[in-house]
């Protein structure tokens, strides 16, 4: 597949170099503040060759971020599927993390509308959902950004989270496709 690109951003398939910057970010607690824990380099690198195989499987999957004119890696965002059971599963997930000093610019909206765009239009889906842990504010400030509704009737506990974590509820938002 070729990159998808905007005026500032371009999606594209990971490159061994990303792997480093990818690790920092992975360690970075600020960054894996809603997530189980921060990971090890040999956790990050494992992440990587899962996300490089499933792109392999289907045309979409998780996308390295370059900023045109800037850096190479900032994060990553893209669409995937979930493999826990849940009420709106089977599904379609769109997700992003960047790197902190790339926060407050607008490159995880911008390259999430590339991200819904090759969704909708060449893979042809229906809808892309998002979730993430209640307190999670500011990736729920990029769905909302996206036109994502939620509906707190889809909240829902994280089957892989135990009973009484921090960060077992979350909540879902949907985008259903123009054409439909
Ligand atoms: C979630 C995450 C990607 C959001 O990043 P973000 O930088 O806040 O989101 P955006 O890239 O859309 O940037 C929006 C901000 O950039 C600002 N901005 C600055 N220049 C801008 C521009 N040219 N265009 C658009 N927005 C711009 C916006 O005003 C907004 O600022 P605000 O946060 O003060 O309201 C980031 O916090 C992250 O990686 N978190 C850790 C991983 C994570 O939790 N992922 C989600 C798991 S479900």
């Amino acid at each position: 597949m070729e990159p998808l690109t905007s005026e500032r951003i371009r999606l594209r398939r990971w490159r061994d170099e990303d792997r480093a910057p990818f690790a920092a970010m992975n360690a970075d607690p600020r960054v894996m503040e809603f997530f189980s824990g921060t990971l090890s380099r040999a956790e990050s690198d494992a992440l990587v060759d899962r996300i490089e195989a499933s792109h392999c499987e289907r045309s979409f999957g998780l996308w390295a971020i370059e900023v045109a004119g800037g850096a190479a890696f900032v994060g990553f965002t893209g669409l995937s599927v979930p493999r826990f059971a849940a009420p709106f599963t089977p599904c379609v997930e769109i997700g992003w993390r960047l790197a902190v000093e790339h926060w407050g610019k607008g490159y995880a909206t911008e390259a999430a509308r590339l991200a819904l765009a090759h969704g909708f239009g060449t893979v042809g889906l229906e809808e892309i959902v998002a979730f993430t842990a209640a307190g999670n504010l500011r990736s729920r400030a990029v769905m909302e950004r996206l036109g994502m509704q939620r509906d707190p009737a889809d909240d829902f506990d994280h089957p892989s989270l135990p009973s009484g974590h921090r960060l077992r509820r979350h909540v879902l938002y949907r985008l259903k496709s123009r054409g439909r």
